[in-house]
């Protein structure tokens, strides 16, 4: 079990062309899953809101997930190229740069287009382990308008960590934001 890290954070972002320079104080409060969700969700709506940038937007989700949501080792995202997924914005170790569809968990969230929540990762045929720490790991795949844009990979050091709450809830994030990170 990693240290709880502090979950209030204030940051500043200076918009173009108009040069207003906006402060966000985000702080998240909220213990139950579904609260700590929907408190994300609301955030990462509001971060996105008018960027055109999927690299912005994704960079921002990331940090903002890794830190509103406990016990996370990694906490990214991987971009579709047409033909495998590619590593994107992320927090934690450096990682596995290029991940073929047939290969790992996130391989088969974008093949199959379905969330993978893995109890353990030891027992899933063809993991891939970025880093040796994590235990379990949730995928949910980006589709907007039809298209694969890619996954959001969670990591945990702690085993079967992603409950069916935790999964109701970043599916629910990324379906509100998946043209954000569409790009
Ligand atoms: N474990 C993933 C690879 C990505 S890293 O965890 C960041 C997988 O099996 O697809």
């Amino acid at each position: 079990m990693i240290a709880r890290r502090r979950r209030t954070i204030a940051f500043a972002a200076a918009h173009q062309p108009k040069v207003i320079a906006l402060s966000y104080a985000l702080s998240f409060t909220a213990t139950d899953p579904a609260a700590m969700w929907a408190e994300a969700a609301d955030a990462a709506a509001a971060l996105v809101a008018g960027e055109p940038d999927a690299i912005a937007n994704m960079a921002n989700v990331a940090a903002l997930i890794w830190q509103a949501v406990p016990d996370l080792n990694w906490a990214g995202f991987y971009r579709f190229d047409g033909t495998e997924l590619v590593l994107g914005p992320f927090q934690g170790r450096a990682a596995c740069i290029r991940i073929p569809l047939d290969k790992g968990v996130c391989g088969a969230a974008a093949r199959l287009r379905t969330t993978q929540r893995v109890e353990d990762v030891h027992a899933f045929p063809g993991h891939i382990a970025c880093d040796a720490a994590s235990r379990s790991e949730l995928v949910v795949p980006i589709v907007a308008q039809g298209r694969l844009i890619g996954v959001l990979d969670l990591d945990s050091p702690s085993p079967a960590r992603f409950t069916a709450d935790d999964q109701a809830g970043a599916e629910a994030l990324i379906a509100r934001i998946a043209a954000a990170l569409a790009g």
